[in-house]
Protein backbone atom coordinates (compact mmCIF):
# COMPACT_ATOMS: atom_id res chain seq x y z
CA UNK A 1 0.00 0.00 0.00
CA UNK A 2 1.42 3.18 -0.67
CA UNK A 3 1.42 6.56 1.89
CA UNK A 4 -0.06 9.32 -0.08
CA UNK A 5 0.17 12.99 1.47
CA UNK A 6 -2.37 15.57 -0.13
CA UNK A 7 -1.56 19.54 -0.04
CA UNK A 8 -5.40 20.78 0.16
CA UNK A 9 -8.02 19.97 2.56
CA UNK A 10 -10.72 21.33 1.15
CA UNK A 11 -13.52 19.40 -1.01
CA UNK A 12 -11.60 17.30 -3.33
CA UNK A 13 -8.75 16.83 -0.55
CA UNK A 14 -10.67 15.39 1.96
CA UNK A 15 -12.98 13.53 -0.35
CA UNK A 16 -10.05 11.95 -2.47
CA UNK A 17 -8.50 10.92 1.16
CA UNK A 18 -11.57 8.91 1.69
CA UNK A 19 -11.20 7.24 -1.71
CA UNK A 20 -7.36 6.13 -0.94
CA UNK A 21 -7.95 5.00 2.81
CA UNK A 22 -11.47 3.14 1.36
CA UNK A 23 -8.88 1.31 -0.43
CA UNK A 24 -6.14 0.73 2.29
CA UNK A 25 -3.80 3.33 1.74
CA UNK A 26 -2.69 5.50 4.48
CA UNK A 27 -3.15 8.90 3.61
CA UNK A 28 -1.58 12.27 5.39
CA UNK A 29 -3.62 15.73 4.80
CA UNK A 30 -1.92 19.12 5.05
CA UNK A 31 -3.68 22.34 4.59
CA UNK A 32 -2.21 25.70 5.21
CA UNK A 33 -5.94 26.67 6.64
CA UNK A 34 -5.92 25.74 10.32
CA UNK A 35 -9.79 25.49 10.63
CA UNK A 36 -9.45 22.93 7.65
CA UNK A 37 -7.47 20.77 9.21
CA UNK A 38 -9.23 20.97 12.63
CA UNK A 39 -12.64 19.97 10.68
CA UNK A 40 -10.83 17.29 8.16
CA UNK A 41 -12.18 13.99 10.44
CA UNK A 42 -15.46 15.59 11.10
CA UNK A 43 -16.23 16.43 6.95
CA UNK A 44 -14.81 12.55 6.63
CA UNK A 45 -17.39 11.39 8.90
CA UNK A 46 -20.24 13.34 7.22
CA UNK A 47 -18.96 12.38 3.86
CA UNK A 48 -18.96 8.51 4.52
CA UNK A 49 -22.26 8.62 6.77
CA UNK A 50 -24.19 10.32 3.55
CA UNK A 51 -22.86 6.57 1.88
CA UNK A 52 -24.71 4.66 4.86
CA UNK A 53 -21.28 3.47 6.06
CA UNK A 54 -21.88 1.62 9.25
CA UNK A 55 -19.79 3.54 12.02
CA UNK A 56 -17.33 0.42 12.37
CA UNK A 57 -16.53 0.96 8.62
CA UNK A 58 -16.48 4.62 9.35
CA UNK A 59 -13.90 4.10 12.28
CA UNK A 60 -11.15 1.54 9.70
CA UNK A 61 -11.27 4.96 6.91
CA UNK A 62 -10.66 7.45 9.15
CA UNK A 63 -8.16 5.53 11.18
CA UNK A 64 -6.27 5.60 7.99
CA UNK A 65 -6.33 9.50 7.47
CA UNK A 66 -4.29 11.65 9.88
CA UNK A 67 -3.65 15.66 9.98
CA UNK A 68 0.20 17.02 9.02
CA UNK A 69 1.31 19.81 11.35
CA UNK A 70 3.44 21.02 8.33
CA UNK A 71 4.69 20.72 5.00
CA UNK A 72 7.87 19.00 6.08
CA UNK A 73 5.84 16.86 8.52
CA UNK A 74 3.63 14.96 5.47
CA UNK A 75 6.57 15.19 3.22
CA UNK A 76 8.35 13.07 5.46
CA UNK A 77 5.44 10.21 5.78
CA UNK A 78 4.74 9.86 2.54
CA UNK A 79 5.37 7.49 -0.75
CA UNK A 80 3.68 10.03 -3.43
CA UNK A 81 2.04 13.69 -3.12
CA UNK A 82 -1.61 14.76 -4.60
CA UNK A 83 -1.86 18.42 -5.16
CA UNK A 84 -5.59 19.49 -4.22
CA UNK A 85 -5.17 23.40 -3.95
CA UNK A 86 -7.03 26.09 -5.66
CA UNK A 87 -7.11 26.40 -9.67
CA UNK A 88 -4.76 29.12 -9.71
CA UNK A 89 -1.06 28.12 -11.75
CA UNK A 90 0.33 30.83 -9.45
CA UNK A 91 -0.99 28.86 -6.37
CA UNK A 92 0.04 25.33 -7.16
CA UNK A 93 3.30 26.37 -8.80
CA UNK A 94 4.11 28.09 -5.09
CA UNK A 95 3.09 24.98 -3.66
CA UNK A 96 4.99 22.54 -5.88
CA UNK A 97 8.23 24.76 -5.55
CA UNK A 98 7.88 24.39 -1.80
CA UNK A 99 6.77 20.49 -1.94
CA UNK A 100 9.95 20.13 -4.30
CA UNK A 101 12.00 21.22 -1.77
CA UNK A 102 11.49 18.69 0.67
CA UNK A 103 10.32 15.06 -1.01
CA UNK A 104 13.34 13.03 -2.94
CA UNK A 105 13.59 13.72 -6.73
CA UNK A 106 11.80 10.49 -7.82
CA UNK A 107 8.78 10.49 -5.77
CA UNK A 108 5.66 10.76 -7.68
CA UNK A 109 3.76 14.16 -7.54
CA UNK A 110 -0.35 13.84 -8.67
CA UNK A 111 -2.14 17.18 -9.88
CA UNK A 112 -6.26 17.26 -9.47
CA UNK A 113 -6.31 20.34 -11.63
CA UNK A 114 -9.68 20.37 -13.49
CA UNK A 115 -8.70 22.46 -16.42
CA UNK A 116 -5.16 23.75 -16.38
CA UNK A 117 -2.52 22.24 -18.47
CA UNK A 118 -0.82 19.78 -16.95
CA UNK A 119 2.41 21.45 -18.92
CA UNK A 120 1.58 24.52 -17.48
CA UNK A 121 1.58 23.41 -14.49
CA UNK A 122 4.48 21.74 -14.36
CA UNK A 123 6.39 24.80 -15.27
CA UNK A 124 9.00 25.95 -12.96
CA UNK A 125 9.29 22.17 -11.62
CA UNK A 126 12.78 21.24 -11.01
CA UNK A 127 11.29 17.50 -12.23
CA UNK A 128 8.72 18.05 -13.99
CA UNK A 129 8.87 14.66 -15.56
CA UNK A 130 7.02 13.13 -12.53
CA UNK A 131 4.10 15.08 -12.62
CA UNK A 132 0.76 13.34 -13.88
CA UNK A 133 -2.32 15.13 -14.05
CA UNK A 134 -5.06 12.68 -12.28
CA UNK A 135 -8.04 14.20 -12.24
CA UNK A 136 -11.35 12.80 -9.51
CA UNK A 137 -14.40 13.47 -9.91
CA UNK A 138 -16.57 15.02 -6.89
CA UNK A 139 -17.66 13.44 -4.89
CA UNK A 140 -14.43 11.22 -5.46
CA UNK A 141 -14.94 8.30 -3.38
CA UNK A 142 -18.19 7.51 -5.13
CA UNK A 143 -17.40 8.39 -8.87
CA UNK A 144 -15.48 5.61 -10.35
CA UNK A 145 -13.62 7.76 -13.88
CA UNK A 146 -10.39 9.06 -12.65
CA UNK A 147 -8.82 10.59 -15.92
CA UNK A 148 -4.76 10.63 -15.97
CA UNK A 149 -3.09 12.61 -18.88
CA UNK A 150 0.75 13.38 -18.99
CA UNK A 151 2.22 16.98 -19.57
CA UNK A 152 4.58 17.26 -22.17
CA UNK A 153 8.00 16.83 -20.06
CA UNK A 154 6.30 13.63 -17.77
CA UNK A 155 7.63 10.21 -18.03
CA UNK A 156 5.55 7.71 -18.98
CA UNK A 157 6.56 5.45 -16.31
CA UNK A 158 5.35 8.06 -13.79
CA UNK A 159 1.64 7.57 -15.70
CA UNK A 160 1.88 3.67 -15.83
CA UNK A 161 2.49 3.77 -12.72
CA UNK A 162 -0.26 6.28 -11.73
CA UNK A 163 -2.74 3.58 -13.83
CA UNK A 164 -1.58 0.55 -12.26
CA UNK A 165 -2.73 2.35 -8.80
CA UNK A 166 -5.74 3.57 -9.60
CA UNK A 167 -6.89 0.35 -11.74
CA UNK A 168 -5.64 -1.88 -8.28
CA UNK A 169 -8.23 0.50 -6.41
CA UNK A 170 -10.94 -0.72 -9.07
CA UNK A 171 -11.41 2.91 -10.66
CA UNK A 172 -12.62 3.50 -13.89
CA UNK A 173 -9.41 5.10 -15.22
CA UNK A 174 -8.89 6.31 -18.36
CA UNK A 175 -5.79 7.59 -20.14
CA UNK A 176 -5.12 10.62 -22.53
CA UNK A 177 -2.64 10.76 -25.39
CA UNK A 178 -2.26 14.05 -24.67
CA UNK A 179 -2.32 16.97 -22.24
CA UNK A 180 -5.29 19.18 -23.29
CA UNK A 181 -6.95 22.28 -20.76
CA UNK A 182 -10.22 19.84 -19.02
CA UNK A 183 -9.30 16.54 -19.68
CA UNK A 184 -11.75 15.00 -21.74
CA UNK A 185 -14.83 15.11 -19.15
CA UNK A 186 -14.97 19.04 -18.12
CA UNK A 187 -14.06 20.20 -21.86
CA UNK A 188 -17.29 17.86 -22.65
CA UNK A 189 -19.42 19.46 -19.87
CA UNK A 190 -18.51 22.71 -20.25
CA UNK A 191 -19.46 22.14 -24.27
CA UNK A 192 -22.73 21.70 -22.40
CA UNK A 193 -22.79 24.45 -19.91
CA UNK A 194 -22.09 26.74 -22.45
CA UNK A 195 -25.31 25.91 -24.53
CA UNK A 196 -26.93 26.23 -21.52
CA UNK A 197 -26.32 29.71 -21.00
CA UNK A 198 -26.80 30.59 -24.19
CA UNK A 199 -30.25 29.13 -24.42
CA UNK A 200 -30.86 31.27 -21.16
CA UNK A 201 -29.25 34.30 -22.60
CA UNK A 202 -31.57 33.83 -26.14
CA UNK A 203 -34.53 33.65 -23.41
CA UNK A 204 -35.63 30.26 -24.80
CA UNK A 205 -35.71 29.13 -20.85
CA UNK A 206 -34.98 29.38 -17.70
CA UNK A 207 -32.71 27.68 -15.61
CA UNK A 208 -34.94 25.54 -14.02
CA UNK A 209 -35.89 24.28 -17.35
CA UNK A 210 -32.54 23.34 -18.52
CA UNK A 211 -31.98 20.85 -15.13
CA UNK A 212 -35.32 19.63 -15.79
CA UNK A 213 -34.55 18.65 -19.20
CA UNK A 214 -30.82 17.28 -18.87
CA UNK A 215 -31.72 15.09 -15.40
CA UNK A 216 -35.29 13.86 -16.85
CA UNK A 217 -32.85 12.83 -20.24
CA UNK A 218 -29.23 13.00 -20.82
CA UNK A 219 -28.45 12.33 -17.36
CA UNK A 220 -29.97 9.01 -17.96
CA UNK A 221 -29.35 8.31 -21.13
CA UNK A 222 -25.17 8.93 -20.50
CA UNK A 223 -25.21 6.69 -17.41
CA UNK A 224 -26.56 3.90 -19.81
CA UNK A 225 -24.99 4.82 -23.38
CA UNK A 226 -22.43 6.98 -24.31
CA UNK A 227 -22.31 9.42 -26.93
CA UNK A 228 -20.28 7.97 -29.58
CA UNK A 229 -22.18 4.32 -29.11
CA UNK A 230 -25.27 6.67 -29.35
CA UNK A 231 -23.93 7.68 -32.64
CA UNK A 232 -23.61 5.15 -34.04
CA UNK A 233 -26.92 3.32 -32.77
CA UNK A 234 -28.59 6.04 -34.32
CA UNK A 235 -26.62 5.60 -37.34
CA UNK A 236 -23.36 8.18 -38.44
CA UNK A 237 -26.05 9.67 -41.29
CA UNK A 238 -28.33 10.66 -39.06
CA UNK A 239 -25.84 12.43 -36.43
CA UNK A 240 -24.15 14.08 -39.79
CA UNK A 241 -27.88 15.32 -40.18
CA UNK A 242 -28.89 16.66 -36.75
CA UNK A 243 -25.24 18.45 -36.92
CA UNK A 244 -25.40 20.09 -40.28
CA UNK A 245 -29.01 21.66 -39.37
CA UNK A 246 -27.66 22.41 -35.75
CA UNK A 247 -24.28 23.68 -35.03
CA UNK A 248 -24.61 26.65 -37.27
CA UNK A 249 -26.91 27.55 -34.07
CA UNK A 250 -24.87 26.43 -31.00
CA UNK A 251 -22.73 28.60 -28.97
CA UNK A 252 -19.33 29.32 -29.43
CA UNK A 253 -19.32 32.00 -27.35
CA UNK A 254 -16.27 32.73 -24.79
CA UNK A 255 -18.65 35.77 -22.86
CA UNK A 256 -20.89 34.84 -20.44
CA UNK A 257 -23.83 37.49 -19.80
CA UNK A 258 -26.02 35.11 -17.87
CA UNK A 259 -23.22 34.10 -15.57
CA UNK A 260 -21.71 38.18 -15.29
CA UNK A 261 -25.19 39.58 -14.23
CA UNK A 262 -25.93 37.60 -11.43
CA UNK A 263 -21.97 37.69 -10.50
CA UNK A 264 -22.07 41.53 -10.79
CA UNK A 265 -24.74 41.38 -8.41
CA UNK A 266 -23.01 39.50 -5.58
CA UNK A 267 -24.89 36.44 -6.55
CA UNK A 268 -21.95 33.47 -6.59
CA UNK A 269 -24.83 30.36 -5.93
CA UNK A 270 -25.10 28.18 -3.25
CA UNK A 271 -22.75 30.23 -0.89
CA UNK A 272 -24.62 33.40 -1.45
CA UNK A 273 -27.64 32.73 -1.16
CA UNK A 274 -28.61 32.81 -4.77
CA UNK A 275 -27.20 32.45 -8.22
CA UNK A 276 -28.88 30.86 -10.84
CA UNK A 277 -31.36 29.82 -8.39
CA UNK A 278 -32.33 30.34 -5.03
CA UNK A 279 -30.65 28.56 -2.32
CA UNK A 280 -32.89 28.79 0.99
CA UNK A 281 -31.03 27.39 4.47
CA UNK A 282 -31.45 23.37 4.02
CA UNK A 283 -31.30 23.22 0.22
CA UNK A 284 -27.35 22.83 -0.45
CA UNK A 285 -27.30 19.88 2.66
CA UNK A 286 -30.57 18.40 0.11
CA UNK A 287 -28.83 18.48 -3.23
CA UNK A 288 -25.17 16.78 -1.51
CA UNK A 289 -27.57 13.70 -0.02
CA UNK A 290 -29.55 13.78 -3.57
CA UNK A 291 -26.07 13.93 -5.46
CA UNK A 292 -25.04 10.91 -3.40
CA UNK A 293 -28.18 8.67 -3.69
CA UNK A 294 -28.20 9.74 -7.49
CA UNK A 295 -24.90 8.53 -8.29
CA UNK A 296 -25.07 5.63 -5.63
CA UNK A 297 -27.92 4.48 -7.34
CA UNK A 298 -26.65 4.78 -11.46
CA UNK A 299 -23.59 3.66 -10.86
CA UNK A 300 -23.21 1.32 -13.77
CA UNK A 301 -20.16 -1.39 -14.50
CA UNK A 302 -17.27 0.26 -17.49
N1 LIG B 1 -14.61 21.06 -6.73
C1 LIG B 1 -14.68 20.10 -7.64
O1 LIG B 1 -15.77 19.55 -7.96
C2 LIG B 1 -13.42 19.61 -8.30
C3 LIG B 1 -13.45 18.42 -9.05
C4 LIG B 1 -12.27 17.94 -9.62
C5 LIG B 1 -11.09 18.66 -9.46
N2 LIG B 1 -11.08 19.83 -8.74
C6 LIG B 1 -9.80 20.52 -8.58
O2 LIG B 1 -9.23 20.16 -7.32
C7 LIG B 1 -8.44 21.24 -6.80
C8 LIG B 1 -8.97 21.64 -5.43
O3 LIG B 1 -10.32 22.04 -5.56
P1 LIG B 1 -11.33 22.06 -4.31
O4 LIG B 1 -12.69 22.18 -4.89
O5 LIG B 1 -11.02 20.95 -3.36
O6 LIG B 1 -10.91 23.45 -3.63
P2 LIG B 1 -11.08 23.89 -2.10
O7 LIG B 1 -11.03 25.38 -2.11
O8 LIG B 1 -12.26 23.23 -1.48
O9 LIG B 1 -9.76 23.31 -1.39
C9 LIG B 1 -8.47 23.82 -1.63
C10 LIG B 1 -7.72 23.76 -0.31
O10 LIG B 1 -6.34 24.06 -0.54
C11 LIG B 1 -5.86 24.75 0.60
N3 LIG B 1 -4.60 25.41 0.28
C12 LIG B 1 -4.41 26.60 -0.33
N4 LIG B 1 -3.09 26.85 -0.45
C13 LIG B 1 -2.44 25.78 0.12
C14 LIG B 1 -1.06 25.45 0.31
N5 LIG B 1 -0.11 26.26 -0.08
N6 LIG B 1 -0.77 24.27 0.92
C15 LIG B 1 -1.75 23.44 1.35
N7 LIG B 1 -3.07 23.72 1.20
C16 LIG B 1 -3.41 24.86 0.58
C17 LIG B 1 -7.00 25.69 0.97
O11 LIG B 1 -6.91 26.14 2.32
C18 LIG B 1 -8.22 24.78 0.73
O12 LIG B 1 -8.60 24.10 1.90
C19 LIG B 1 -8.56 22.35 -7.85
O13 LIG B 1 -7.48 22.26 -8.75
C20 LIG B 1 -9.86 22.03 -8.56
O14 LIG B 1 -9.94 22.56 -9.86
C21 LIG B 1 -12.21 20.31 -8.15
Amino acid sequence: MTRFGILGGGLMGHGIAVALAQAGHCVVVYDTDPATLASLDERIVRALERCDMLPGDVGSVTARVTAAESLPDMSSRVDAVIEAVPERLDVKHRVLEALEAKIPAVMPVWSNTSVLSVTEVAKGMRHPQRLVGVHWWNPPYLVPLVEVAPGAETDHRFVQEACDVLNRMGRTTVRLHRDVPGFIGNRLQFALVREALHLLEQEVCDPVTVDTVVRASLGLRWSAVGPMENADFIGLDLTRNILDSLAPHLSSAVTFPALDEPLNAGQRGRASGSGLLTWPSGRAEEVAQRLVNGIRRNLVEP
